[in-house]
């Protein structure tokens, strides 16, 4: 497929440098310094928007299982550098994403399910143990964020679900609202978003559905009202804003695989011994620290995931 507009991390190599990083970041600072001071959005979104009737979930008590190894990003930083792409491909794209209408938001469970279910994401998210999680996520990019996510596992929407025995995939998919997400206007991407895991990726004890961050229901621009948040693959994989949950025999075939799978396949484990066709993975930038670390196998989750892919080898676990 010809590609006609390509998303920041598919510059060429030479143009892939930390410095590249650096000056970015520097530029988005100060972007988002700008933002602050920017107009709130129109009266009309914010009564649509209030009251959120789930506010009262937060903060969660958090799960001191999960532990950082650096320090949480700062959230108006990570506020501020997203990748958004059904409301256009820049990183400052919170102001844009104000434009998501979060309710009424229905949720589609089907395809090898006991019994279909439509259920609104107010009334599904009464039914789960929301905890708090303090998970990192690295970016196919080469950069990383460290956030206090808030939700539920993925294990306990399986159960709801009640898959049937031949169900081996979960695909997942984002609203699909042109009028709305100015990106979907875009006909150079096969919209909707859609990603998929395999139930046992989706039951393991890491995959987290995200409906809050920061100590508050999660921000439009992180994927309101619920995303997953998969830590040992790259962010891609890393769905925002949620409407089905699709229980297959069948491999998804995700927006990015269909639009370049030489590059983003399904498994897109992180691991800085594979580069990327285009620029190394061994190390990774903190967004907001001013810092570069080696990347981990697995994105450092090893002790939880790795067991997943044993028998595997001979498939491309890595994006
Ligand atoms: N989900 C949707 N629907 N649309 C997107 O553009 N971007 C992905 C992922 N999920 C994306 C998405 C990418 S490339 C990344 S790195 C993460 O979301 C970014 O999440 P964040 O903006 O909360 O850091």
């Amino acid at each position: 497929m010809h590609v006609i507009h390509r998303r920041d991390w598919e510059l060429p190599e030479r143009l892939a440098t930390p410095e590249r990083c650096f000056l970015n970041r520097r530029a988005f600072l100060g972007g988002a310094a700008a933002l602050v001071a920017s107009p709130t959005p129109s009266a009309a979104q914010r009564v649509a928007d209030l009251p959120d009737p789930t506010a009262d979930l937060y903060p969660a008590r958090r799960n001191e299982k999960y532990v950082l190894d650096r320090p949480v990003t700062d959230e108006m930083i990570n506020g501020h550098y997203n990748n958004f792409y059904e409301f256009g491909t820049s990183k400052n794209i919170a102001a844009q994403a104000k434009a998501l209408k979060l309710r009424p938001w229905t949720l589609t469970i089907d395809g090898l399910v006991e019994k279909r279910i439509v259920i609104d994401f107010d009334e599904l998210i009464r039914k789960m143990p929301v905890e708090e999680r303090l998970y990192r996520m690295r970016c196919v990019e080469a950069w990383s964020m460290a956030i206090p996510w808030s939700g539920f596992p993925f294990a306990k929407l399986v159960e709801f679900a009640k898959p049937l025995g031949d169900a081996k995939y979960v695909r997942m998919e984002t609203f699909m609202d042109p009028a709305m997400a100015p990106g979907q206007r875009a006909g150079w991407y096969p919209w909707p978003y859609v990603e998929g895991l395999t139930i046992a990726e989706a039951t393991n004890e890491l995959c987290f559905l995200a409906t809050g961050a920061y100590g508050k229901p999660i921000a439009k621009q992180h994927g309101a009202p619920i995303r997953l948040a998969v830590p040992w693959k790259y962010g891609f994989k890393s769905i925002k804003s949620i409407v089905r949950f699709s229980f297959t025999a069948e491999r998804p075939k995700s927006m990015w695989e269909q639009l370049q799978a030489s590059e983003y396949g399904f498994w897109a484990n992180v691991n800085p011994q594979v580069a990327h066709p285009r620029w190394s993975q061994a190390n990774e930038e903190l967004i907001g620290v001013g810092e570069r670390r080696p990347t981990l196998l697995f994105n450092g989750y090893g002790e939880f995931v790795a067991d997943l892919y044993k028998g595997l080898e001979g498939e491309r676990l890595w994006a």
